[in-house]
């Protein structure tokens, strides 16, 4: 199978955790598109859902699924997002299409995060994958260098602009043993809006679509 075929896979196989009229907060990415193509064949049985990105809020409109405004919804029942990195803890880095901020705040208001990949985003240890990290456009200099003290080597990504209107700075070299802790410290530097470790609020399920199936660890 290739790693396309088992987004695929596993983008269907996580509609067995959509139940009757609930909120679904929908991710970013590759994986994400399978799992909005997948929904709309059961559209009609859901309340709405809450994108995390102008490109997903497109491709769930194309379906005619229903958009919501997050700031109408008192929480998101279940949301559903692809990875660039995932550990067996549930800890994450994501942010490779640059949607991080909106995929945070998605998570953070729901119930439930189901962590949709191919198996090749199963890793030891976070980091291989450069860790995006979005910042203010005035501190993006500034941001490098605290983030250099870190350790990292941050390559700024050019011509990317966020759909919050900003810029995001891809740091190599880190290897995170201590994901919580990481998160908290590049969340602190000023100018940074947030980072691309999902550990403080970690996924809930990971599923990863494999030759020989759909493995679950939770
Ligand atoms: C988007 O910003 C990311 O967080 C994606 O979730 C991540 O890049 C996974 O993308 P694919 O599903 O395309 O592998």
């Amino acid at each position: 199978m290739t790693p396309d075929e088992k987004k695929q896979q596993v983008a269907k196989a996580a509609l067995e955790y959509v139940e009757p009229d609930m909120i679904i907060g929908i991710g970013t990415g590759s994986t994400a598109n399978h799992f909005i193509d997948a929904l709309a064949a059961i559209k009609h049985t859901i309340e709405g859902t809450v994108a995390s990105s102008q490109a997903s809020a497109d491709r769930l409109k194309s379906h005619h699924i229903p958009v919501l405004d997050l700031n109408g919804v008192r929480e998101i029942d279940i949301y559903f997002d692809g990875a660039d990195e995932a550990t067996k803890y549930l800890h994450l880095v994501k942010g490779g299409g640059g949607a991080l901020t909106r995929e945070k705040i998605v998570a953070a208001v729901s119930k439930k995060f189901v962590c949709v990949a191919d198996d090749s985003k199963l890793v030891d240890v976070l980091g291989a994958f450069p860790l995006p990290i979005e910042v203010i456009p005035m501190a993006r200099s500034y941001v490098a260098r605290e983030v250099v003290k870190l350790g990292g080597k941050p390559i700024w990504r050019e011509n990317f602009v966020t759909d919050n209107g900003n810029h995001i700075l891809d740091v190599h070299n880190l290897n995170i043993a201590e994901p919580v802790k990481l998160e908290q410290q590049l969340n602190q530097i000023a100018g940074v809006v947030t980072n691309g470790l999902f550990a403080q609020r970690p996924a809930d399920i990971l599923m990863l679509g494999t030759d020989s199936g759909i493995q679950i660890i939770e």
